[in-house]
């Protein structure tokens, strides 16, 4: 049993645009992750929200002929309200419009001002809108940029800049020393390429003249942040830094989730920052790679896109969510399609699952009359089935570790097969039709819902409304205490608790 601190955030998301599978895939992610450590004892914390400063916004609220504030406001609300419909239970939702982080914002610049780390000077570069920063030559393709396949507009203009190159050598030792910093191994080893070349500063400011839509410079009132500098600073700003009792609890133990698009603003900016203030580093960034349809990035303007909110309210958030940690691997592309959603839910969740659960409370319907049975006497075949969800601890633990989520479910998946090759070979049903073995049937039913307790405990970060009403109906109320003892199987099923008269397991998708 842990009871160590647990601090994970998602990217502040855009609100040029409304929520889509990208975003609800990282926030679901960080929900399991945070669901598993809550289960095993620790004391978590979750933070998600809104980044809504900059040039994307004022752009697109000048499109719609609304001010910046209104446009935030609606399409914070939209990332807002997706929350509980993809059953993420998230403790903040930090927008960058906050008072509260605009004053971290503007003390925390004031700090690497006063450090002698910001300077003035004119620049000329290569612009991206869409990533809201100058790019190099190595980040274009054909002069466009890569992600967004657009040509970069040439601005000049005098601005502030923040000395990176100052922690350049730092931030390659403490990479080197700290291996569990950049997971996976090849995105750490694509920041060590980046740091591999010549060291560069940061533009951090844009003229008012320009864009009047940010943060206020404290030394310089002609001035805006720039959003990068702004919105990184929402992973300290949310868990009240500086002054905020748990500041350091939480902060010593966070993890950052993101995707491969924002490898260089958290893994290069963010630390040399944190260095410049005097922060120390998060204990993990951690960076998943994308979802695909038909095998390419995803496009609104060529109609690739999936509503996640169509998803979870035609299928359930549980089964939704189910797909997206079992169809991809961590640190890889995966590609999203309503076949191998529909062919994963129904072998894993309607057969496997499902089906183990209502054959069991078949049985019992037959032979304990629907009862869960309390005369039992456990034999060593019992007992080693049982048993091997001893190890399961310490190897979904690993799993989780690595981010690997598809494995953790694995685990899991495996343990039901388990379960049914137990229950074919054990044949209650042929026993049970022979006299004088009602209390070998009775045990084996009870063994089967104890396998079927441990699964569905362990797969509620998963899928938490169904592991919630099946753990209900064997009568473990999935309070998180008793979640807990579940998990650790401190407790145990009570004989003669009604099973209901009927189940359902995971409905078929056709
Ligand atoms: O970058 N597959 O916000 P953003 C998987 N505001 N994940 C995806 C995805 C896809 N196809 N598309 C998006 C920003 N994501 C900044 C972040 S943090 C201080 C500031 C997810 O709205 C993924 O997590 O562009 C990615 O990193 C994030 O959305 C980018 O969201
Ligand atoms: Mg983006």
């Amino acid at each position: 049993m842990s009871n160590e601190n647990f601090y994970i955030t998602t990217p502040i998301y855009y609100v040029n645009s409304v929520p889509h599978l990208g975003h609800a895939y990282t926030t679901i992610l960080a929900d399991v992750v945070n669901r598993y450590q809550k289960l095993i004892g620790n004391k978590t914390f979750f933070q998600t929200g809104t980044d809504e400063h900059g040039d994307k916004i004022a752009k697109a609220a000048g499109v719609k002929g609304i001010s910046p504030q209104e446009l935030t406001d609606i399409n914070s609300k939209r990332f807002k309200e997706l929350l509980p419909v993809i059953g993420a239970t998230n403790d903040s939702f930090i927008r960058t419009t906050d008072k509260i982080h605009k004053k971290a914002v503007s003390d925390l610049l004031q700090r690497v001002y006063d450090n002698g780390d910001i300077y003035k000077a004119d620049y000329e570069g290569k612009y991206c809108f869409g990533c809201e920063r100058y790019l190099g030559d190595d980040e274009l393709k054909e002069g466009k940029c890569i992600d967004h396949d657009k040509e970069p507009e040439v601005i000049k203009e005098s601005n502030y800049f923040f000395k990176m190159s100052k922690y350049w050598d730092e931030l390659k030792s403490i990479i080197d020393a700290r291996p569990e910093l950049i997971v996976p191994e090849g995105y750490r080893n694509e920041v060590m390429g980046l740091l591999a070349q010549n060291p560069t500063d940061l533009c951090i400011s844009r003229p008012k003249s320009r864009l009047e839509w940010g943060i206020e410079l404290p030394f310089d009132k002609d001035f805006v942040t720039y959003v990068w500098f702004d919105a990184l600073i929402n992973y300290v700003s949310g868990i009240g830094y500086p002054d905020s009792i748990g500041f350091e609890d939480k902060w010593n133990n966070s993890h950052h989730v993101i995707a491969k698009d924002i490898l260089k603003p958290h893994c290069i900016y963010w630390p040399t920052m944190l260095l410049s203030m005097g922060i120390s580093l998060p204990k993990q960034v951690a960076i998943h790679g994308y979802w695909l349809i038909d095998d390419s990035k995803m496009s609104k303007s060529r109609g690739r896109v999936v509503d996640p909110v169509e998803y979870c309210e035609t299928y359930s958030r549980d089964v939704f969510r189910y797909y997206l940690m079992r169809g991809m691997r961590f640190g890889r592309d995966s590609s999203f399609s309503f076949d191998s959603f529909k062919d994963l839910v129904n072998a894993e969740l309607s057969n496997n699952l499902g089906n183990l659960y209502s054959r069991v409370v078949g049985m019992c319907k037959k032979n304990t009359e629907g009862l869960i049975p309390s005369e039992v006497n456990y034999q060593n075949v019992d007992r080693e089935l049982l048993d091997f969800s001893k190890s399961f601890l310490e190897k979904t633990k690993i799993h989780i570790d690595n981010w690997q989520i598809d494995d953790y479910i694995g685990e899991i998946i495996q343990f039901c097969d388990s379960i049914n090759k137990y229950i074919n070979e054990m044949k209650p049903w042929a026993l049970a039709k022979e006299p004088g073995n009602a209390e070998r049937v009775n045990t084996i039913l009870r063994t089967s819902l104890e396998g079927i307790r441990i699964s569905f405990t362990w797969l509620s970060p998963v899928v938490p409304d169904k592991a919630k009403k099946i753990l209900e109906e064997m009568g473990v109320t999935s309070d998180s205490e008793n979640l807990i003892a579940s998990f650790n199987n401190q407790i145990f099923l009570q004989g003669n608790h009604p099973l209901p008269l009927k189940v359902q397991g995971f409905p078929r998708v056709e």
